[in-house]
């Protein structure tokens, strides 16, 4: 039997109702691989605490974390609490802290889902987007002088180093070699006048040093529309922290429904535990009704199985999540169903 000790953190929202199915399925796959999960919840890690305390976790919020070995986060926002307080008060301090400098976010069109998009054909589209997770153009480097003032101004500095832009880099190379793929890196190079040919720089580099992979590069606005009148030519698509956030969303939307994305935040060193949540907020406009869709949540912890090392365990999710779409009507609102949240984790917990 393999142990693992994983935490959970429900947040805001929908967040707190899709991790129990993303738990019920790990514990059920778990048990027919002989993996054991013992769980630490830090359910009021959310919005609801920083309004009572100030503050969306503790102080020592990071070392209560440190021992476990994957995190698996619902979603924080609320209505109530400007979004960058919830994403800087939480979300971000984990990434950066335990240097999870790369955000993994697969994108499929299944079986029995219906894109908004024509050209994206089930079977067909199969990419990842490697999207750089620590530094970039979400930079606290910056500030606002003259507040009030006809002069009023904001400058905030993105910020590139080389070491950053090669480690995601190297990763996403990596990840082509190993899916017999090629890379496709987002730029704007013509626009962005120092970050971006360092950016374009780095990638003809590190081609250079993977000389099996194909790659590619185009410019974002070209790249956000060839994502939806072709997307099933791209593989591996890498980008900054801004460009691979968008592009991932977009990916998602063509999928079908953001509800069904996942995300990794990983460590590749394995010096700090990774964090695995669904690409989707904490949906204030649906929380509370039961009816949230949690494959996202679900293909997430799938995603920290094979992280973990249980790659046969993470296809089982898969192929259930890919069989519970093709074989049966049973889906959520968002996908046109009537389903509960409840009752389409039941129907997927017997098929795997
Ligand atoms: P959102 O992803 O929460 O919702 C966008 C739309 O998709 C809504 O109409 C929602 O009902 C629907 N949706 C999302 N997930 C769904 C699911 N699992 N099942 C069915 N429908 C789903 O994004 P939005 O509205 O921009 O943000 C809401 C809050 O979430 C904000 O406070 C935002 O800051 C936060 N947020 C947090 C993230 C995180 O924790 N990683 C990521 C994105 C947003
Ligand atoms: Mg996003």
């Amino acid at each position: 039997m393999t142990n693992h000790r994983i935490a959970l953190i429900p947040g805001d929202g929908i967040g707190a109702e899709v991790l129990p199915p993303a738990r019920h399925i790990l514990d059920a796959v778990g048990r027919r691989h002989g993996i054991a999960f013992r769980y630490t919840s830090y359910d009021d890690w959310s919005c609801e605490r920083y309004r009572r305390e100030g503050a969306m976790m503790p102080g020592d919020g990071l070392d209560q974390l440190r021992d476990k070995d994957a995190i698996l986060l619902g979603a924080v926002g609320h209505p109530g609490v400007p979004d960058h307080v919830s994403l800087w008060g939480l979300l971000i301090p984990i990434r950066r802290g335990f240097r999870q400098y790369v955000n993994l976010r697969p994108v499929r069109v299944f079986d029995g889902i219906e894109s908004p998009v024509r050209g994206a054909v089930s079977g067909e589209v199969d990419l990842v987007v490697v999207r750089e997770n620590v530094e970039g153009e979400y930079s606290e480097a910056g500030g606002r002088i003259n507040h009030g003032l006809p002069e009023e101004m904001a400058v905030q500095e993105s910020v590139f180093t080389r070491a950053g832009v090669v480690r995601v880099l190297d990763y996403a190379f990596g990840l082509a070699a190993a899916r017999g793929g090629r890379v496709t890196s987002a730029t704007k190079s013509n626009g962005i006048v120092h970050t971006m040919p360092f950016w374009d720089e780095l990638v003809a580099e590190r081609a250079a040093a993977h000389p099996g992979v194909a790659w590619e590069q185009e410019h974002i606005d070209a790249l956000a529309a060839k994502f939806v009148l072709d997307p099933s030519r791209f593989d591996v698509v890498v980008g900054s922290n801004l460009f691979g956030d968008i592009l991932s969303d977009l990916a998602a939307a063509v999928a079908g429904s953001i509800g069904i994305a996942p995300a990794a935040n990983l460590n590749p060193e394995r010096e700090f535990p990774s964090m695995f949540e669904p690409v989707h907020g904490s949906a204030p406009d649906i929380a509370g009704r039961g009816i949230a869709n949690p494959l996202g949540a679900i293909w997430s912890a799938a995603m920290m199985l094979g992280h973990l090392g249980h790659p046969e365990a993470a296809k089982d999710v898969t192929d259930a999540i890919a069989s519970v779409l093709a074989k049966s009507d049973v889906r959520t609102p968002d996908l046109g169903g009537s389903a509960t949240t409840g009752q389409f984790t039941e129907k997927l917990l017997t098929l795997l």
